[in-house]
């Protein structure tokens, strides 16, 4: 049995059908859930299954089964006891990701980096001083990940997909890596660190490569990007949130995402 969580309401796959909890008492099982739909891999079917307040288009439930079933997404990107549906285990694992190590000083980074080169980025191990930590960074929750301007701890990639892909092939995307393609801003390309002793250290769970068809990574992107997106923290409802002034007549920060700003 596996739990999904939409931003929508509490869902839970078991065996190939989605289970929806039930908000009303009116014929409710025992057990408080109701099959919500047959979660079918043909691509057939109506475009959009709604049920109570909950839907999820085809596609983002095809992305559903994936995460949840054969992509293993849900053994990191947990929702189940104290991941208290965050879709994060909370957890530090060794994910590959190319280290971006602008150097330090006026006008380039303000970070020193770790390692003989200085362009390392040791992760957990800088806190807790043990070896095996290093390369070490939590697993990030996924909600309302679609809003992010980048990925990982270092902004490594700018686009959900090139994210999500990663993944699939840890070793090819570290080793083909490159900033400007990834859409990296200029000044934070300035340097790479090594990725092999990364790759070196590399989890388990991520050590192989996984092949989806395009139609298939297609589905687990719509899952990720809209499934698990509560429209209400869209910029233009949160945008209007700031205020055009402050009660200590300092000037309001300034959000890049906002329009009016
Ligand atoms: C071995 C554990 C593990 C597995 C399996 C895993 N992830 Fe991750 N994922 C991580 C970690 C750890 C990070 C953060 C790494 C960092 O910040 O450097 C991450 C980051 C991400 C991000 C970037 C989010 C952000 O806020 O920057 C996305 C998107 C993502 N994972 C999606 C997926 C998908 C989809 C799958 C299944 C194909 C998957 N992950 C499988 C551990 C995992």
């Amino acid at each position: 049995m596996r739990r999904v969580s939409s931003a929508r309401g509490l869902l839970e796959l078991r065996g190939g059908i989605l289970w929806q909890q039930r908000r009303d008492s009116r014929g409710c099982r025992s057990d408080g859930w109701r099959p919500k739909v047959r979660l079918s891999t043909s691509g057939r079917g109506r475009d959009r299954l709604c049920c109570s307040r909950i839907c999820l288009i085809q596609s983002e439930k095809k992305g559903a089964l994936l995460f949840f079933g054969s992509a293993g997404c849900v053994h990191c990107h947990a929702v189940a006891g104290r991941s208290n549906e965050m879709f994060s285990d909370f957890n530090m694992h060794v994910v590959g990701v190319p280290q971006i190590a602008p150097r330090f000083g006026v006008g380039t980074g303000n970070v020193n980096f770790d390692g003989p080169g200085a362009d390392e980025d040791f992760g957990l191990e800088q806190i807790t001083g043990n070896d095996a930590d290093r390369y070490r960074f939590r697993t990030s929750p996924l909600r309302n990940a679609a809003l992010q301007p980048a990925f990982f701890h270092n902004g490594a990639f700018t686009r959900l997909e090139d994210a999500i892909r990663h993944h699939l092939n840890v070793f090819e995307s570290a080793l083909s890596y490159d900033a400007a393609a990834a859409g990296v801003d200029r000044d934070l390309r300035t340097r790479l660190g090594p990725v092999e002793p990364v790759l070196d250290r590399i989890d388990p769970r991520l050590a192989g490569a996984m092949f989806l068809r395009a139609d298939e990574f297609a589905d687990l992107v719509a899952f990720v990007r809209t499934g698990l997106l509560d429209r209400r923290a869209l910029p233009q409802n949160l945008c209007a949130l700031i205020p055009a002034s402050l009660p200590s007549g300092m000037t309001p920060p300034r959000f890049e995402a906002c329009p009016q700003n």
